[in-house]
């Protein structure tokens, strides 16, 4: 039978939308792998075009490969710090902190498989591009998923695709979309980390919605 979706379910749901935040300072604490595996499984509800399900999730549990990851990703955050800004942006830059692969309990490569035959390419024909949005939708549900668990999630970026596949020795076909970091954080808070440390704000909705 189909669920009653009550007013107390719709506030705790703007709840969770609000306090989901991205997470770059976790506790230590393992995580249950029946946890994890639960997530992966709710993430797997996602929508995705033609039913295509074209998400490849990589539980990252070796400690070199972890290291390797998280080398890269400060040789890239410097790279891309240093091309970017100069003096106090500069100064700021440093002090993010950009990535938790250090430390995070769990590191989830998440990856697009652009030659998928399940769906059999329905409604990608004139948007190929629709099969990555597949699997950002995968990833927004499963932060949203996590959270409602207590758990915090943060999304990598700062990294090449190819040295990620080179590292993680994936199919040709695996297109990189993120690195997942995955643990509870350290302080839940209700303001992005990046309003906090005073580098960018959230914008009023206004500032995003247009008529024509
Ligand atoms: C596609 C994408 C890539 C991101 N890459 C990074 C990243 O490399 N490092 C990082 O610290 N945060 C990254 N973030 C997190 C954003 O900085 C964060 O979502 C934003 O500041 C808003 O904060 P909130 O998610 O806590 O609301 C990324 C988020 C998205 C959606």
């Amino acid at each position: 039978m189909q669920p009653t979706f009550t007013p107390q379910f719709r506030d705790d749901l703007s709840a969770l939308l609000a306090w989901r935040r991205d997470v770059r300072h976790f506790r230590r604490d393992p995580l249950d792998d029946a946890v994890v595996l639960q997530l992966l499984a709710t993430a797997q509800l996602a929508p995705s075009v033609g039913n295509s399900q074209p998400w490849r999730f990589v539980r990252v549990r070796s400690a070199p490969l972890r290291q390797a990851l998280a080398a890269h990703a400060d040789a890239e955050a410097a790279r891309a710090g240093d091309a970017a800004y100069e003096g106090e942006r500069h100064a700021a830059y440093t002090a993010l902190k950009l990535h938790a692969l250090d430390h995070a309990p769990e590191v989830i490569a998440v990856f697009c498989d652009e030659d998928t035959p399940v769906g059999m390419g329905l409604g990608a024909a004139t948007m190929p591009q629709t099969r990555e949005w597949s699997v950002v939708m995968a990833i927004h549900t499963l932060w949203l998923a996590a959270r409602a668990q207590g758990l915090g999630l943060g999304w990598v970026s700062i990294v090449r695709p190819e040295t990620v596949a080179r590292l993680l020795d994936t199919p040709p076909a695996w297109c990189f979309v993120a690195l997942l970091c995955l643990g509870y954080p350290q302080e839940p808070d209700l303001v992005p980390e990046l309003e906090r440390r005073g580098w960018q704000a959230r914008l009023d909705v206004s500032a995003c919605v247009s008529e024509v």
